[in-house]
């Protein structure tokens, strides 16, 4: 299968490095908004068509998949070109700004046999595998504090009197949707659609969430996420059952996954070494899902994405941010 990409940023660069491993996938097209930078991009990753023209590479028959790793509220737009010229999407979390553009985006994959993906590599990597294999193992669930709270190098510039597109309402950004959400795709991975959530906000004076606590309600326990762009955190992130507590480092990138038996206090390590380039995981399972048309694996991906993105939106709500597509 060939792929194009959008975005010259480096996530597009470690995709790119990570899809390698993938045998049946080709990099044959990229995009940029700048002919200098498409070409330049182009040759570093030994590619022959650089694009600055979307409709041009939406229509062209050199990629029959695009990765779409542009600023948050381009998403839909960008993914609606690319599906109208049947082209399956694996498009950066969050995939769009909310739940009506993503129903209509499913819709029109549907409509023209196309997939449509959320890239969370989370989820996809072995050691969520692990954790969700042993979860009986802690006995009644009872509580979780999931985080994902790291200063970001661009809140410098955002404090500077900038506008980095991840702090602003006319780009969809903020700490929920871009750092929350993997806590939150972890859990909703894990224990399913929460009966409630509540979201308190730390706003900025750009109009989104520098940081926030978001908690999960569910029939017996909670799950507490906090996510920040503006501070750090050095606390692991905990599950609790009535037997034991989970414990490991990095929601983005699950290691160090021990079990702590309450009663023994005895550590075991059950996590397996992950390789470096972790999108590997979410382009594999994708690259299978298209091939086999594994249309339950699917479905279950997209009833994901619809809770996770409905309940940032409902988050969102709580604390009156609003983007400037939704205005
Ligand atoms: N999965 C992960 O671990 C991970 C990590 C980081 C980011 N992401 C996601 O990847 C996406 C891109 O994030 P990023 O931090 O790379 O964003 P970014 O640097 O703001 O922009 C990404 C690319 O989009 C283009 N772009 C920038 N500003 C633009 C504008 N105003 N209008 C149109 N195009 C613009 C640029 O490419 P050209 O100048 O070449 O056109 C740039 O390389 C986001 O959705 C983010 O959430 C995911």
């Amino acid at each position: 299968m060939k792929y194009g990409t959008i975005g010259t940023s480096w996530i597009t660069d470690s995709f790119i490095k990570a899809s390698k491993k993938i045998s049946d996938l080709t990099l044959t097209a990229v995009y940029s908004r700048s002919e200098e930078k498409a070409r330049n991009f182009a040759d570093t990753h030994g590619v022959k068509h650089a694009f600055t023209d979307l409709e041009h590479m939406a229509k062209s028959d050199v990629i029959d998949c695009i990765y779409i790793a542009s600023p948050n509220s381009l998403h839909y737009e960008q993914a609606i070109l690319f599906l109208k010229y049947k082209k399956h999407i694996i498009c950066e979390k969050p995939i769009f700004s909310n739940t009506k553009e993503l129903k209509e985006a499913y819709k029109v994959a549907e409509e023209n046999n196309v997939y449509l993906f959320e890239a969370i590599r989370s989820i996809h990597a072995p050691n969520f595998k692990r954790l969700k294999e042993n979860m009986a193992e802690i006995g009644k669930m009872r509580s979780a504090i999931l985080h994902q709270v790291r200063y970001s190098s661009k809140y410098n510039s955002y404090l500077a009197g900038n506008n980095p597109n991840i702090f602003s309402a006319e780009f969809s950004g903020g700490a929920l949707v871009d750092m929350g959400i993997y806590p939150l795709y972890l859990a909703v991975a894990l224990f399913g659609e929460p009966d409630s959530v509540s979201y308190i906000a730390t706003k900025l004076d750009s109009g989104v969430d520098g940081s926030g606590t978001l908690v999960l309600s569910y029939a017996d326990f909670t799950c507490t996420i906090m996510c920040s762009k503006i501070v750090t955190s050095y606390i692991p992130c905990e599950i609790h059952g009535e037997s034991g507590t989970f414990v490991f480092e990095d929601v983005s990138k699950i290691n160090e996954l021990r079990l702590i038996d309450n009663q023994t206090n005895q550590v075991t390590t059950i996590e397996t070494p992950d390789i470096k380039e972790d999108m590997v995981y979410e382009i594999g399972n994708f690259r299978r899902i298209i091939k086999t048309n594994s249309v339950q694996e699917y479905e279950e991906l997209k009833e994901l994405s619809l809770i996770v993105l409905s309940i940032t939106e409902e988050a969102r709500r709580q604390n009156d941010i609003v983007y400037d597509c939704e205005r």
